[in-house]
């Protein structure tokens, strides 16, 4: 996505996430496979990395690799299967990597404004 194409929403990225539930028929599908799950644990990452501002993520329709679930795609740029909590760092990474190509270094955030004190 180039700065012009950046949605008036200012995110640069975005990810589609297969949250498809089949229900009756035998064929698998990513939200018993932790969908759900993988989603908000990717959206607390986001927020705790501070890439939240920068990337979109949308629930869609079905990635067509439903046996191979959780699937997200970070559209443009790099699908995911299986993901699990030990993916998000990977998948941070790359979309660390893609802001940094658009010249994006997404500042780390003051901890201490999230957390409470100990
Ligand atoms: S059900 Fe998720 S990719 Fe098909």
């Amino acid at each position: 996505m180039t700065p012009e194409q950046q949605s008036s929403s200012g995110f640069r990225l975005r990810m589609m996430i297969c949250q498809t539930r089949r229900i009756g028929i035998a064929t698998e599908s990513c939200a018993p496979r932790g969908a759900e799950d993988m989603t908000q644990a990717l959206q607390q990452e986001l927020i705790l990395r501070n890439l939240a501002p920068w990337v979109e993520l949308q629930v869609g329709p079905c990635l067509g690799y439903c046996s191979r679930g959780p699937n997200m795609r970070l559209v443009g740029h790099q699908l995911y299967h299986g993901v699990t909590l030990g993916s998000l760092n990977d998948i941070c990474s790359d979309i660390i990597a893609i802001l940094a190509a658009q010249g994006i270094t997404p500042s780390t955030p003051d901890l201490t404004e999230i957390l409470p004190p100990i």
